[in-house]
């Protein structure tokens, strides 16, 4: 695995295989063992982020220092990004620093694809506009895995909720969910289906998109990408889709990727809830991406 900008980029014995290690007992990752992480020490590892994150910057740092290598944060603010420098120009210039390794957060209008073209360097999508967000669905995905078996895992169903348009985590779970069995159902109003949405069953009720589902993901309003009236948060829509303790069925498992517009997507109540993973999936998403970046330093060791 050189670069991670697409789940498309991963087979199921790739995914299997990254997230078996992020759950990772000590036993499995046994020095010389099939899920072995490799320390990376004094590698450097570029954090190129062009919108604001909390999780996955600092869990891909937290990650970077657990394999004894050294992360370097650019941030548009403060950098020559801000002065117009394009993002291939900046990946350019700091390969000539002897960075290698970029986790890149970028707008719609950037192309990561564009960048795996530049040699000698790896990318990991870390959030990509629109498009996908590869690391979060694996994180989630090992989260669920930390719980049941891989066998268990298949046939269950995954309910995500909300704001489905501009959501990258759920365009990444959509190409992930049928490589290892999990059947996605969706639920949004009629304006926030996806185009990708049609090959899944899509409900704009609710109760009923959640009927038999083991995991509910309710997914942030991403008002920062709205745009005409039809992406408008209305009541109706606090009404119909917000997830309450009410609402949650019994044996459901709740997700959210983070961060979280309590009293929007989720009510108060549902704050530090028994059924609730959000916590955990941040746990796993150091893990999960200590995981990437050891398999992307492999191959980068074996073309050197
Ligand atoms: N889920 C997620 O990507 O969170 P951040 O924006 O905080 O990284």
């Amino acid at each position: 695995m050189r670069h991670l900008v697409s789940i498309r980029d991963l087979s199921t014995e790739d995914i299997r295989g990254l997230v078996d290690q992020a759950v990772g007992s000590e036993k499995e990752n046994e020095q010389g063992g099939p899920n072995e992480i490799h320390s990376r020490p004094g590698e450097l590892v570029g954090l190129v982020f062009l919108e604001a994150s909390s999780r996955t910057r600092v869990s891909f740092e937290c990650a970077a220092h657990a394999l004894e290598a050294k992360p370097i944060l650019v941030q548009q603010a403060g950098s020559s990004l801000e002065k117009s420098e394009s993002l291939k120009d900046t990946i350019l210039i700091f390969r000539s620093m002897g960075i290698k390794v970029f986790v890149v957060r970028c707008k719609s209008e950037n192309d990561l694809l564009e960048l795996t073209k530049i040699s000698g360097v790896s990318i990991i999508n870390a959030g990509d506009g629109k498009r996908e967000h590869p690391t979060q669905a694996l994180l989630d995905l090992t989260t669920l895995r930390s719980l049941y078996s891989w066998e268990k895992l298949a046939g269950k169903t995954l309910c995500i909720i909300g704001d489905l348009k501009n959501s990258r985590v759920a365009q990444s779970w959509s190409l992930l969910a049928p490589k290892v069995g999990i059947k996605l159902k969706l639920a949004s109003p009629e304006g926030w289906k996806p185009d990708w949405g049609k090959d899944f069953e899509h409900s704009t009720n609710l109760r009923e998109g959640i009927k038999g589902a083991d995991f509910i993901m309710s997914l942030r309003v991403q008002k920062e990408r709205h745009s005409g009236p039809s992406d408008t948060i209305t009541q109706e829509f606090v009404n119909e889709f917000q997830m309450t303790e009410n609402k949650l069925p019994a044996k459901a498992l709740l997700m959210h990727p983070g961060p979280v517009n309590w009293g929007v997507e989720l009510a108060d109540d549902l704050q530090n809830h028994a059924q609730s993973l959000i916590l955990l999936q941040v746990k796993y998403g150091v893990n999960l991406r200590k995981a990437v970046l050891s398999k992307i330093f492999d191959a980068l060791l074996r073309d050197r």
